[in-house]
């Protein structure tokens, strides 16, 4: 068997594996010479700083803001399979056919190399945690506690039993809009936040934080401040994943993670010991995922408390982001905007209609519409994995242990896969209709693939779905603001005001 260091070792510039075809299992690699990962074309690397000084204010092409941009100049430079080594191997992938194959190689534990700092901060908090969470955490142990949760979150019927106190938290959203009369010239986003915040603490936690209220508003209050946690544990992940600083002393970026880290916690455990004493009743009608997560038994207070920290970490700004985006694109789209209204006022006849789950799963144009968005504008450019095994991809060895990026983002904005892929049309995902188009099933992964795709996904669509419905039934929105691009905080952050205007609907 070959192993990778052979494989570098290896001076000629072919590598003749047939016979190894059997153990990367692939019928692509029969009979074809295949090349080391260093033969993939990508960005000159040196000794020690590997390809980083691209990333250097001044020096470099790339900034670690706009990452779509960096993945689109890649593309341009070297093509659909790009190398880079920021310390580590990274491999870029563009092209679907490419992306299914290094998801058809995922190990049973699927990894990735991310979060690395937060794992080291909860791994050093021992008297809190017991392991560094869904986020941060691989092999056995996360699979322990990926199988510990994962069916509050994924059942449909669990999920379904959401929709009514989600609704409910909508609703007081869109009075609020209507009482405050809010208009394009504030930016929505902070509220956008705030109601996520709130849909989250329900469904999550059965709390709600009455983050719209005037104290709540203070910059010091619990909401504001959990926000803030949120955003500024995600913010510094990427930046500590590729530097090594703070692993001497506590940078700036390590010490901001560390303290929002510690708010979350402050708050995950002021509300788990609230419940403890009320959850020993046996039947409290509570089913929240708290709830039902204290229901099982010898369910680790440890493993719950780094549970809710993540859901804390992973609900906030996700949510808001990809609402603010599907607003962007339906508030810049007058007659896709029209559809839905005609689809949403069929199904909910009166403003006061009840949304059910029934009703939910007949809004085929809002699912495509949030579908749609979630194709241009999804919050993470791509989906990273780490290799388990070598594997062969296009003639190329792939090592173990190298980083993959699948570069969903720029690949879904190509005219080579999607039908002009800068328009908003969710017909494109409706089977009947006539711009229906076969979109390849790896070109779309807003939220991930297989068993490590996101554990919210169900529960995250139906939220926003709820919201498109309940704020369409009522008003026609206006995109006021200028065209919005991305800043890549971890996540995909709108770089612009997310500026709306609202009319309300008589009907
Ligand atoms: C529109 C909203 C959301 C989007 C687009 C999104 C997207 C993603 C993506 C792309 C991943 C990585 C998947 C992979 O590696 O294959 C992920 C993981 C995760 N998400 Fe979400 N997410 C959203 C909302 C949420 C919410 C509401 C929660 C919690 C209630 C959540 C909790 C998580 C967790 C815990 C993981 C890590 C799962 C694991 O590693 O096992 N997400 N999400």
């Amino acid at each position: 068997m070959y192993k990778s260091s052979k494989i570098f070792s290896n001076r000629f510039k072919y590598v003749n594996l047939v016979s190894n075809v059997a153990k990367y299992g692939s019928d692509k690699t029969q009979n074809c010479n295949v090349r080391s990962f260093e033969e993939i074309p990508g960005p000159k690397s040196y000794p020690i700083i590997g390809t980083l000084h691209q990333y250097a204010p001044f020096i470099g092409d790339y900034d670690v803001e706009t990452l779509d941009k960096n993945a689109w100049l890649n593309y341009r430079r070297y093509g659909s399979l790009v190398r880079e080594t920021p310390g580590v191997n990274v491999l870029h992938v563009y092209d679907p056919e490419d992306i299914e194959t290094v998801f058809r190689q995922d190990h049973r534990f699927p990894a990735r190399r991310s979060h690395i700092a937060m794992y080291h901060y909860r791994m050093n908090k021992p008297d809190v945690y017991k392991t560094g969470g869904l986020l941060s955490t691989n092999g056995e142990e996360w699979w322990r506690l990926r199988s510990t949760f994962q069916k509050n979150f994924t059942s449909p019927k669990s999920v379904k039993s959401h929709i009514e106190s989600t609704e409910i938290v909508i609703r007081e959203f869109i009075n609020w809009i209507k009482e405050r009369n809010v208009s394009h010239n504030e930016d929505l986003l902070p509220y956008l936040n705030r109601l996520n915040l709130e849909v989250i603490g329900v469904v999550a936690f059965n709390e709600r934080f009455r983050s719209f209220s005037p104290e709540e508003q203070d910059p010091t209050s619990r909401s504001s401040k959990t926000i803030d946690a949120a955003f500024g544990s995600n913010c510094g992940i990427m930046k500590l994943d590729k530097g090594f600083m703070w692993k001497i002393f506590q940078t700036p970026v390590y010490k901001r993670l560390a303290d929002s880290q510690t708010y979350l916690e402050k708050v995950s455990t002021d509300i788990l010991y609230n419940r403890i004493h009320y959850f020993e009743q046996p039947e409290d009608g509570d089913i929240s995922l708290l709830g039902s997560f204290l229901k099982q038994p010898n369910v680790d207070l440890k493993d719950v408390i780094g549970v809710m920290v993540d859901i804390l970490m992973a609900a906030i700004d996700t949510t808001a982001y990809s609402t603010s985006f599907a607003l962007y694109h339906i508030g810049r789209n007058p007659e896709v905007q029209q559809k839905m209204f005609e689809e949403i006022s069929t199904l909910l006849p009166t403003k006061d209609a009840k949304i059910t789950p029934d009703i939910l799963s007949k809004a085929i144009y809002v699912r495509a519409c949030l579908k749609e968005s979630l194709r241009l504008n999804p919050v993470s450019v791509g989906i990273g994995r780490l290799t388990q095994k070598d594997f062969v991809l296009r003639d190329y060895i792939i090592p173990e242990g190298t980083v993959i990026v699948t570069q969903n983002f720029v690949a879904s904005r190509m005219p080579q896969y999607v039908k002009d892929p800068l328009k908003f049309k969710p017909e494109r995902w409706i089977r009947d209709s006539e711009s229906y188009e076969n979109i390849h099933p790896f070109l779309s992964l807003p939220f991930g693939f297989g068993p490590r795709s996101c554990i919210a996904r169900r529960l995250a669509e139906q939220n926003i779905c709820i919201f498109l419905m309940r704020l369409i039934r009522d008003f026609n929105v206006t995109w006021m603001g200028e065209d919005l691009g991305i800043k890549t905080l971890l996540i995909n952050k709108p770089d612009k005001p997310v500026s709306l205007s609202f009319t309300s609907r008589i009907v």
